[in-house]
């Protein structure tokens, strides 16, 4: 038995097709189920639904034995895991976005931006020589222009329907993310037998 972190949410959905595509899961959580740790007994096999940001905590402190999260959330992050292999789902980018008049050359004092990625968007800012004062948010961040509290925001992009839905647009991509399999040091060691077929199953070539 091993036990899985999913991010909840779209990126859990592509992760249990993954899963099922490959012969790790045999039955999926239901629909409108609200429990957090579901068991697939046959494949032995223990998910643990978690928040996006949580998933390398749970991994790092062994709460889970291996992960799956967006390299956004591992580049914003600073964890101790083994080296991720790209499982190419999840695909999404990281971009600057704001109103349609908002031109980064205007901005000669520091541009306001919020963000679920304050470390990653601080980078951005500092790597064109400008800097920024960061509102971090914990959501529903293409609000923030619209009511004035930010310039623009540093927020993922995967269809743009929020961005087009709320009369943003997106100014420049920082980052293309996908979808990583993370594994915690000593499951991997101890649990070998059942995570080194795991993941040269899973893995995407
Ligand atoms: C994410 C992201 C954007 C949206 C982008 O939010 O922060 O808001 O998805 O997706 P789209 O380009 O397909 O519209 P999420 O749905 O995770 O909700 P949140 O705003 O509460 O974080």
């Amino acid at each position: 038995m091993f036990i899985l972190a999913l991010p909840k949410g779209r990126l859990a959905e592509e992760s249990i097709e993954l899963l099922t595509k490959k012969g790790w899961l045999h039955s999926k959580p239901s629909e409108n189920s609200k429990e957090l740790k579901f068991i697939d007994k046959l494949a032995k096999l223990e998910i643990l639904l978690v928040r996006s940001q949580d998933v390398p905590i749970y991994v790092e402190q062994c709460a889970a034995d291996v992960g799956i999260v967006g390299l956004d959330v591992l580049l914003e992050g600073e964890h101790d895991l083994v080296l991720p292999v790209d499982l190419k789902i999840g695909a999404c980018r990281l971009s600057l976005a704001a109103k349609p008049n908002f031109e980064l050359k205007n901005y000669k004092r520091k541009v306001k931006v919020a963000t679920k990625y304050p470390k990653l968007a601080k980078e951005f800012f500092f790597s064109k020589g400008m800097s920024c004062e960061v509102i971090k948010l914990y959501g529903s961040i293409e609000l923030a222009p619209l009511c004035g509290l930010s310039d623009c925001i540093v927020d993922l992009v995967e269809t743009g329907e929020t961005l087009r839905a709320n009369g943003l647009v997106e100014i420049e991509v920082i980052l293309h993310s996908t979808a990583r399999l993370i594994l915690n040091r000593s499951s991997l060691y101890q649990k070998r037998n059942t995570l080194g077929p795991f993941i040269e199953d899973i893995r995407q070539l």
